[in-house]
């Protein structure tokens, strides 16, 4: 894939204007960072009327979404696929969109429903009956499953070395708890980004979540949030019964994963609070005896940057996921790695979640290298680095938790850890839950 330098390609002096405005609108950025490396712009190279950005995300048990972008107004929202390269046995049509931003048009943003699909199976497709050949492979229907779990990905050579490094090992489905392209109001840049990410992306599901720089909203000029956001990541809410992109739940391979807002309302008297009770009320732990949650602005974290920011929805939201017994929280936003231990109420308890920041992926900001001193007990293992996390769900009872550093070899865990289902500790369940948790 051709890629050239930001610089020469960023002549738009309008989007840099907000670029600018938006840079100073999410707050203060004075903590000390590592030095971020070069932004990368990843050029269109294929006709109009062929697909770029091409992305798949899951939609309910064997279904499939995949999203693409056409210059050419005119593209059919066809995808054909099947099991044999170049044979499509079956084909599905979707609907497409395009939005304005201030002097931006976008292209046509297609999406189609794909399936039923089997699962742990590859498939070929074809979009808009134009373009090349991509394939993907379902995740499977039992564990194990392996979540590839990456924060503030970006568009820098960090990003491409991040991705990299995911790409060497298999895994089986993507996740993104919020700060995707960085765009920042320049609407090429999220272009720019689904073409970076479409080698990956179009191989296995994405499941992303929102981060602040997916706002994109001005005071008066542009009071709408998530505009680019919500058109180009479509995620499957209503499936969960949520009535916004910004907050969803799925279940994969014995797994419940819950993507949360961070940046929409989450009070006791929200819609998000009343979606998320009643997602915790109907998980079915005999079904997915994992439940896992991702978010942006981290409840738990000991580095300077962003300290306290998730704090409002960690009053409003985390005895929610504690009584639920929720294994595992992801963040980001932080851009450094860092392991809590099982946590519920600023306190260590043994069926609280185990709290991970991941806010690493390669953004164009660098590190947020100070942490607190002295160290929190709370916190066992936190490094300002590029990396990725994967999450191994091996069994009903055990995953095994692990970050690989960018500038190590991927085979090189700089920190792993098992971790073992609350749906399989009896001491953390009540009397009144014990008799339904035996049950199971
Ligand atoms: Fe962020």
């Amino acid at each position: 894939m051709m890629m050239a330098k930001c610089n020469k390609c960023l002549v738009v002096i309008i989007p840099l204007l907000l670029h600018i405005l938006c840079l100073h609108s999410l707050g203060n950025d004075s903590f000390s960072r590592q030095p971020s490396r070069q932004l990368i712009f990843t050029a269109h190279n294929r006709s109009d009327s062929d697909p770029q950005q091409v992305h798949i995300s899951l939609v309910g048990e064997d279904h499939m979404r995949v999203s693409w972008v056409t210059e050419e107004k005119h593209s059919e929202s066809l995808v054909e696929y099947g099991t044999k390269k170049g044979e499509y046995s079956t084909n599905a049509t979707g609907e497409h969109t395009s939005y304005n931003y201030f002097l931006y048009k976008s292209g046509m943003i297609h999406q189609v429903q794909i399936g039923p699909l089997r699962p742990n199976t590859t498939y070929y497709y074809r979009c808009g009956v134009s373009g090349p050949e991509f394939s993907f492979k379902t995740p499977p229907h039992k564990l194990p499953i392996e979540f590839v779990v990456v924060g503030d990905l970006g568009q820098t050579e960090w990003t491409a070395s991040t991705l990299k490094h995911v790409d060497s090992k298999d895994y089986d489905v993507f996740l993104l708890p919020g700060d995707l392209s960085y765009a920042d109001s320049h609407q090429p840049l999220w272009d720019s980004f689904g073409r970076l990410v479409e080698p990956y992306a179009s191989r296995r599901p994405w499941m992303v979540t929102e981060g602040n720089h997916e706002i994109e909203s001005f005071p008066i000029i542009h009071p709408q949030v998530f505009k680019a956001y919500n058109a180009r990541w479509p995620m499957p809410y209503k499936e969960s019964g949520s009535t916004s992109n910004l907050y969803y739940s799925f279940e994969v391979a014995a797994t419940h994963v819950i993507m949360l807002g961070s940046y929409t309302h989450f009070d006791a008297h929200s819609k998000q609070y009343t979606w998320l009770q009643s997602v915790l009320a109907k998980v079915d732990r005999k079904r997915t005896p994992w439940v896992i949650a991702l978010l942006h602005a981290p409840w738990y974290n000991t580095n300077e940057a962003h300290e306290g920011e998730g704090e409002d929805m960690r009053q409003a939201m985390e005895g929610l996921l504690y009584e639920a017994r929720v294994d595992l929280v992801f963040a980001g936003h932080v851009h450094a790695y860092e392991r809590f231990t099982r946590i519920y109420d600023n306190k260590a308890d043994s069926c609280g979640p185990l709290y991970v920041t991941i806010g690493d992926g390669g953004n164009r900001e660098g590190l947020a290298l100070t942490f607190k001193k002295p160290p929190s007990p709370l916190s066992l293992y936190r490094e300002p680095s590029f990396g990725h996390g994967r999450l191994r769900i091996v069994n009903e009872t055990h995953a095994f938790w692990s970050w690989h550093r960018n500038n190590d070899t991927d085979a090189f865990i700089a920190d792993g850890v098992w971790i073992e289902s609350l749906r399989s500790s009896k001491a953390c369940w009540g009397a009144h839950d014990q008799v339904a948790h035996e049950e199971l």
